[in-house]
């Protein structure tokens, strides 16, 4: 494993793979002047490596693959941005190792899928999809048989995180009555109500829709036996994870009448691209809306993460805060004290880092104005603000410590 190089230059310089939004870039500057090199796919790995010489920050989706061989390539790079909300694309611990901490922008599209559920569930209940797919055969299915407003009707929200406690509150303003059951206390919004068990808001809900991560204790939550227990006529909502429902356990409770309607956004089989055929039984359903992953995907949200991820970077290059940094111990340090340099150190998890850190500010004249420190098992961050004119040999000092990975000197804010 290399650490990368020591870092005193004070002018940044970003790559930007694979279209990331337009509004990054703004977002990027907001704490300092960066230059900004873009390029539309995701490059082929030689490429990359090339574009990544003398890069400061890169800034990829889901399609850009980083592991050891690139990052070796990249021995300038301070951090990486995933402009999207997964990042199993990254070998995370090897870049935490060298150093570089990765952000993310994990809640970006909450409020898209918020929305799209709480479309479904008024398309469902007034049975539009089966009302389209008579139209559009040359039928005219004028009825108000089985059709409700969901005014007043129960909505059981399986896992109140942020996509379920935004459901909440749209919901409750549409006058619905919300229960929610989460394996964490929460904190409710409105007249919700907690539920003690998934099996009483089952028993108790006239539309159901999960919003739960992917887990061991989620995978398969809604089997055969609870789609049973739902109330006959009501409406199943996943639009969170392929995994979480038994789909032909689903279908057949569509196919005899047990549940009115369902909306489905993730699959446990989905095609890879759209070349590639899509099947599943549940294409034999009338009352259902099938959507191809799309929960989060609205031009919005795309901005969203734009510019979540990229003030993240921001605040790394300019604060040294690693925030919500998805692979480092998080420091939120706030603005360099006035008159101050900072410096920031990702280090080895070992003990007595911080007393030779500080040792070394002594011997070099400094007094230390205020300090962090965070650790993980295997890696530590240390920042402190130090008063006084530092030598000239400051940074290498600092790197030739036992433990110090890669030290950095902040850009001092300008006066005023
Ligand atoms: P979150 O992490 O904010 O909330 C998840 C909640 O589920 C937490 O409150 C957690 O305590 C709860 N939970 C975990 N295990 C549980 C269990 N066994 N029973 C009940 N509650 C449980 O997540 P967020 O952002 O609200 O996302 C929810 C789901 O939506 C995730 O699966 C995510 O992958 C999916 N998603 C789908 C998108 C799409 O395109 N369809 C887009 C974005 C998210």
């Amino acid at each position: 494993m290399k650490a990368g190089r020591p870092v005193s230059s004070n002018r940044f310089s970003a790559l930007l793979v694979e279209n990331v939004h337009p509004d990054a870039d703004a977002a990027l500057e907001s704490y300092g002047p960066i230059d900004i090199e873009r390029a539309g796919a995701s490059p082929e790995r030689g490429e990359l490596k090339a574009a990544l010489k003398g890069k400061s920050v890169l800034g990829i989706r889901s399609r850009t693959q980083i592991d050891a061989d690139i990052l070796d390539a990249a021995p300038d790079l301070l951090a990486l941005g995933c402009f999207c909300i997964g990042t199993n694309q990254v070998d995370l611990a090897e870049a935490a190792r060298r150093g570089i901490p990765v952000f993310n922008a994990p809640f970006a599209n909450t409020r898209s899928v918020a929305e799209l559920t709480l479309a479904s569930i008024i398309m469902l209940m007034r049975r539009v999809p089966e009302k389209m797919f008579a139209i559009e055969q040359g039928g005219w299915l004028k009825t108000a048989e089985g059709c409700n407003e969901v005014r007043k009707k129960k909505l059981g929200i399986v896992g109140y995180g942020n996509i379920g406690a935004q459901l909440s509150v749209l919901a409750s303003a549409l006058g619905m009555h919300v229960y929610f059951y989460d394996v964490e206390p929460k904190l409710v919004h409105g007249n919700a109500r907690p539920m003690d068990s998934l099996d009483a808001l089952l028993a108790e809900c006239d539309v159901v829709t999960l919003h739960v991560p992917s887990t061991p204790q989620t995978r398969n939550l809604m089997n055969a036996t609870r789609i049973r227990s739902m109330k006959p006529g009501s409406i199943l909502i996943n639009q969170a994870r392929g995994d979480l429902v038994d789909i032909d356990a689903l279908a057949a409770a569509l196919e005899d009448g047990h549940l009115a309607g369902a909306a489905v956004d993730v699959f446990p089989v989905e095609p890879s691209s759209k070349d590639e055929r899509f099947t599943s039984p549940l294409q034999r359903q009338r009352n259902v809306i099938l959507t191809p992953h799309i929960g989060g995907s609205t031009l919005e949200a795309q901005a969203a993460i734009g510019q979540d991820s990229a003030i993240k970077l921001a605040k790394y290059l300019y604060l040294g805060s690693t925030g919500h940094a998805v692979n480092f111990p998080q420091v939120e340090p706030g603005p360099i004290r006035p008159g101050c340099t900072r410096v920031a150190v990702p280090h080895k998890n070992a003990p007595g880092f911080l007393r030779r850190l500080n040792d070394a500010a002594e011997r070099a004249g400094a007094n230390v104005a205020a300090q962090f420190l965070q650790t993980d098992a295997e890696i530590g961050y240390a920042l402190a603000d130090l008063e006084g004119k530092l030598p000239d040999d400051f940074l290498e000092r600092i790197n030739a410590l036992d433990g110090t990975i890669r030290a950095r000197l902040l850009p001092t804010p300008s006066a005023g």
